[in-house]
């Protein structure tokens, strides 16, 4: 039962360079505090044992956390479970049909899929399926089947390989939880399961839900699926994980078009789950982990990747919620152009106040011709005033002999560009140059770049780029890059400084330069 009076222990402020104790003392008595809270997860755990020897009830742990005298009060009702406040709650109330509550070790992630189904135990109608990857790791959890005297069932159980989902042929179930998702390399049974959800009572919705650490062999599927696609916690519709489609219903349906069914990513964070959190040394063994898992288990970050080209990228720094970008700013764009594969498009606002570039819009599309571009642009622009557009340089090339070229197109449809730099050593200077914008400075503690939170698509892109193995001055090429190109492009037309060091020798030899490489008309 939940007591509305009784609250889980109060989230321990998280230690920052600037909070750690300073004089001895201060330090004795934060060591005093986490023993004294270590003392108290003991006893609970030995009152516990108690109770359940003497088989009596069991002190309320809230009770001793909050420095209460230990002892039930008549009216007090007993709290069996009371989410941790934050994204625990927000799991167990999301109404999305797929959610996914990912990110750092011990953030209280299994728990809560444990306990989301048992608000359901009293409907008749109610099956769930709970799952790990392999039984030893079920042992963790609870294996077997609970049925609840109303007739509701709760079937925990394993599903190791993909031919296994065969397992559930046939059945149907309103509820389906996979613990640690990322353990499965590919989205086979996660879809599969999805075809196994469907209930008979309107009074139940069907749910899937999903709980993991980010990395494992699963890692990219589930950010594509779950982490990439929008604003973290809030809702989206669900989208085909390799096109990035929405997915709609089909054409002989009823409701043929609308979109299917919605998403929704909750981070967790080790913060978020005081009982694990408070104590300290679960923080302390995570600190101690090499970097990647470091970040991953204990940062829940999605975005560190092994070979990564731009491992500094940090949200916490790069990314920033949306805001109004006052019209006194000055604004430009910068365009890698793709028919087939993906046209990018950035558009950067400069703070006035220390220079630092927001990319403030993204526009991601594939098989647009140059003048559909030209006026998707100008009509996102409507009310803004932009100073110029950059545009990869190829984009002057004439194709055949006739005609004018696809920059002189959107030109003539008035989306005006001038060329990028496409000299030799430019791609290396350009990266250069991005490392330098993704730097803090530690005195501002602000990045000289920051991205809105919903340019989804380059925050997705760029932290995940991988470095070129045969030149590790460059990223992979083959990666998909468009949107990395048109950063590139528009960072180098305001570049921070440039260093001789960001062109190779042979390259600051005099060279012949373009009488006018400003102006693409
Ligand atoms: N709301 C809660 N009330 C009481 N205890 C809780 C609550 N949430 C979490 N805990 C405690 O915190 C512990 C860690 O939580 P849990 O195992 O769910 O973390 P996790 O996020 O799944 O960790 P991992 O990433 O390592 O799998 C649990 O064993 C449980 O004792
Ligand atoms: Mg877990």
């Amino acid at each position: 039962m939940l007591n509305k009076n009784a609250v889980p222990p109060k989230p321990r402020q998280k230690a920052t360079l600037k909070q750690k104790p300073k004089s001895p003392e201060e330090r004795k008595l934060v060591k005093a505090k986490k023993s004294q809270r270590a003392a108290k997860i003991k006893l609970r755990h030995a009152q516990r044992k108690i109770a359940s020897l003497e088989n009596t009830k069991e002190t309320s742990y809230f009770e001793e956390v909050n420095g209460g005298t230990g002892q039930h009060t008549e009216e007090a009702p007993e709290v069996l479970f009371q989410p941790n406040p934050g994204p625990q709650t927000d799991f167990l109330a999301a109404p999305e049909r797929e959610v996914l509550y990912g990110g750092a070790a011990g953030g209280g992630k299994t728990f809560s899929l444990i306990v989301d189904p048992l608000r359901y135990c009293n409907n008749q109608n109610f099956n769930a399926l709970i799952l790990r990857r392999t039984n030893d790791e079920l042992r963790e959890i609870i294996h077997k089947q609970w049925t609840f005297p109303s007739g509701a069932r709760i079937w925990m159980t394993y599903l190791e390989q993909d031919k296994d989902v065969l397992r559930y042929q046939g059945q149907a179930f309103t509820y389906i939880g996979v613990d640690e998702l990322t353990q499965y390399s590919t989205p086979y049974a996660w879809d599969y399961l999805r075809s196994r959800l469907r209930t008979v009572d309107p009074s139940l919705p069907v749910h899937m839900r999903a709980t993991t650490n980010p990395g494992g062999p699963g890692h990219q599927w589930v950010k594509k699926m779950f982490i990439d696609p929008a604003v973290h916690n809030s809702a989206f519709w669900a989208t085909d994980i390799n096109s990035g489609e929405t997915l709609r219903y089909p054409a002989a349906h009823s409701r043929a078009g609308e979109p299917l069914f919605q998403r929704r990513f909750i981070p967790a964070k080790l913060i978020d789950n005081p009982y694990l959190y408070n104590a300290g040394d679960y923080e302390a063994m995570l600190l101690s982990l090499p970097e990647v898992q470091r970040r991953q288990l204990l940062e829940g970050s999605w975005d560190i990747a092994e070979g990564a080209a731009f491992s500094e990228f940090d949200r916490k720094y790069h990314t920033v919620k949306s805001y109004k970008i006052p019209n006194s700013w000055r604004k430009f764009r910068a365009c890698d152009y793709g028919y087939s594969s993906h046209t990018g498009v950035l558009w950067f606002a400069v703070d006035p106040v220390d220079e630092t570039l927001i990319v403030y819009r993204e526009l991601y599309v594939s098989k647009k011709t140059a003048k559909e571009l030209a006026h998707i642009v100008l009509k996102l622009e409507e009310e803004e005033t932009i100073s110029y557009g950059v545009l990869d340089s190829s984009l002057w090339h004439k194709r055949g002999d006739t005609g004018p070229s696809l920059a002189e197109q959107m030109i003539v449809e008035g989306c005006r560009w001038r060329p990028s730099d496409r000299s030799r050593g430019s791609r290396v200077a350009g990266k250069n140059e991005v490392h330098r914008r993704l730097k803090v400075d530690e005195e501002k503690d602000r990045a000289g770049l920051e991205i809105f939170d919903n340019c989804t698509n380059l925050i997705a892109q760029l932290p995940t780029l991988p470095l070129d193995r045969n030149n590790p001055e460059d990223v992979n090429t083959k990666a998909e890059d468009h949107l990395y190109d048109a950063l590139r492009y528009g960072i180098m037309s305001r570049p921070v400084s440039r260093s001789i060091f960001d062109y190779p020798s042979k390259m600051l030899e005099p060279q012949w330069q373009p009488a006018d490489s400003t102006f693409g008309y």
